[in-house]
């Protein structure tokens, strides 16, 4: 009988053991290093409030920097917009009309904004980075036979001779896409792409950059 009954305590004191130890992690009974458990989140731009302690952050680099950790880049080191071409922001989504008149509009851009002096360096850039990104659809002569699309793997690339295109409406693409092909501002920088679309026009329709679209569209509109 008191063997019974011992049996029973150890049962039951066993069991509790174990419904207790498996607890809600929220209220976990002892917590060793509590931001394992609870991590801090903070934001680097904002003032870095040292959390489990009341003292301030003292490193004078932070302290200079109204207490915040993440610091701006050296200057020098990170370059951000060297053309200084300022464009609306991108990174908006448009409606199909928005993207309609903006492609329109783009058309009548047949000069870019980039300086005239460094033309040579920039079309000499243009083709490096044209036959870096684009190519591989496009093909190295522009009359869209890339090596993609040879292996079958991928269609609908045009010929650039065979389109209605300007060095603004190239930019605008490369900016905002266009059906099958995507947007490369993530990849090209602004004067990045506009040194690509000016390789476009120079090196792949029959009237370069400058001058290209507008007798063109003379004539297209006369007739
Ligand atoms: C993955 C394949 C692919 C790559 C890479 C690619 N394109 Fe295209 N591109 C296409 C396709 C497909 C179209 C046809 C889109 C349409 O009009 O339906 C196109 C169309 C174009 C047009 C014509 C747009 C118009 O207004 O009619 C231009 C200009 C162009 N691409 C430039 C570029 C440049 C410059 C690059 C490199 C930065 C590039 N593409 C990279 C697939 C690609």
């Amino acid at each position: 009988m008191k063997k019974k009954f011992l049996k029973i305590i150890a049962t039951l004191s066993i069991g509790s053991i174990l419904l207790t130890s498996c607890g809600p992690k929220d209220q976990p009974p002892l917590v060793y290093f509590p931001d394992m458990y609870f991590p801090v989140a903070y934001d680097p731009l904002q003032k870095a409030d040292i959390a489990y302690s009341d003292h301030e952050n003292e490193i004078p680099l932070f302290v200079a920097n109204d207490g915040a950790t993440g610091l701006g880049p050296v200057t020098g080191t990170v370059s951000q917009n060297e053309d200084h071409i300022v464009e609306s922001n991108n990174d908006v989504p448009q409606t199909p009309d928005e993207y309609n008149s903006g492609y329109d509009a783009s058309k009548t851009y047949t000069v870019s904004p980039l300086d005239p002096a460094n033309k040579e360096k920039d079309l000499a850039r243009g083709k490096i980075l044209f036959e870096h990104t684009c190519s591989a659809c496009h093909g190295v002569n522009g009359d869209g036979q890339g090596p993609i699309v040879m292996s079958g793997a991928y269609q609908g690339v045009p010929k650039y001779a065979d389109r209605d295109i300007t060095v603004g409406s190239v930019h605008y693409v490369l900016t905002h896409g266009r059906n099958a092909m995507g947007s490369y501002a993530g990849m090209l920088n602004v004067g990045d792409r506009w040194r690509v679309a000016m390789y476009v026009m120079n090196a792949f329709k029959s009237t370069p950059t400058m001058a290209a679209a507008k007798p063109a569209k003379t004539t297209a509109t006369t007739k």
